[in-house]
């Protein structure tokens, strides 16, 4: 089967052709980041609006890159992210992939974002080991989740207040970094000491849920109070105490639950601390670890038509009216 799928939740406008064998045809992913810029932040009305005048370019060039004709291609499935995200931006795309399906007269189907970024390693790695441990840490959303199967899901630990990529953000905002403060946090983090500031490492409890606002305000104090501790080393014992919660969370559900691979997801997974952290922590156990590509890592439609193709399989096609869901749980679908 071949699945168009549509990715419209936050900025990135994706468009992509997938096989259910997992091949990607192609994948297409424009940005609006350089217009969220100046606000420190994505701006959901400017976001809706580049979606709607990009979505309909991006799924013609995601057509012409896998070689199929634009009006009449010989898709199988129009799959969209439905939920959860910004609402102005999921609805473009739903509806865009709804009136494709409805113009080729094909199945239409409505995907988890969280179930995209699950497929991602996945697409990349048809061989994994189950049950598999995934580490899912982006801008919106950070959780352990263990699957037995593809697509068959347990929630070990999310994170109870900001997620990874958001404390990477509002870390680098703090610090006078641009947005998004990931890629620029990671690159000063190594050229800088990560013992430089004494960082918190939050465990909440034992438990496997995580939390970064309390390492946030953190390094809000201490580089008040070190105004004379330089960038590179505030960026380096920030990274520091970010990964070395994740692995901490990630030993300690491998411990608890025993299982026989670990892989990344979420446009954090493009953190070569946590990358070289994890990796590490496979080798120790001697498990595999599979480490998507960036491009896998960041926001893209090849994933969320990985995940579609997999839930038409199992349950069919949505209805022409499933709604845009701006929260949406990963389990209790
Ligand atoms: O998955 P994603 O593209 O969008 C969401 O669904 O949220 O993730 C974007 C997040 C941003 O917070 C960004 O700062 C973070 O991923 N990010 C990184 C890196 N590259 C992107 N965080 C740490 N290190 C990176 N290299
Ligand atoms: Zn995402």
């Amino acid at each position: 089967m071949l699945c168009l799928a549509l990715e419209t939740s936050c900025d990135d406008t994706g468009a992509a052709v997938v096989d259910s064998s997992g091949r990607v045809l192609s994948s297409v992913v424009e940005s609006s980041i350089d217009q969220h810029r100046a606000f420190g932040g994505v701006v959901p009305e400017l976001a809706g609006r580049a979606h709607l005048l990009t979505v309909q370019p991006v799924v013609a060039r995601a057509l012409e890159e896998a070689g199929l004709h634009p009006l009449d291609p010989d898709i199988d499935l129009v799959a969209a992210t439905a939920g959860p995200g910004l609402v102005g931006s999921l609805l473009i795309g739903l509806s865009a992939a709804k009136a494709y399906a409805l113009a080729w007269a094909k199945p239409f189907v409505g995907v988890h974002h969280l179930d995209g970024h699950l497929f991602a390693p996945l697409l990349e790695n048809p061989e994994v080991e189950w049950p598999l441990l995934t580490l899912l840490v982006s801008g919106g959303h950070s959780l352990l989740v263990l699957q037995r199967a593809p697509g068959d899901y347990e929630v070990l630990g999310e994170t109870i207040d900001d997620a990874a990529g958001e404390a990477y953000d509002k870390v680098a905002r703090w610090l006078g970094l641009s947005y998004p403060g990931g890629p620029e946090i990671d690159r000063r983090a190594s050229h800088g000491d990560p013992h430089a500031l004494d960082l918190p490492v939050s465990m909440v409890n034992g438990t496997l849920d995580l939390s970064f606002s309390g390492l946030k305000t953190a390094v809000v104090r201490a580089t008040q109070r070190h105004p004379e501790v330089g960038l590179d080393d505030v960026a380096a014992s920030f990274q520091a105490a970010v990964v070395e919660q994740l692995v901490r969370k990630v030993t300690l559900a491998l411990e608890r639950h025993g299982a026989r691979g670990v892989a990344l997801a979420g446009g954090v997974a493009a953190n070569s601390a946590l990358r070289e952290a994890l990796v590490g922590v496979g080798a120790d156990r001697d498990i595999p670890v599979y480490l998507p590509s960036r491009a896998m890592c960041t926001d893209n439609a090849a994933m969320i038509g990985a995940a579609g193709l997999h839930r038409f399989a199992l349950e069919g096609a949505s209805t022409w009216e499933l709604p845009a869901r701006p929260t949406w749980d990963l389990v209790h679908r």
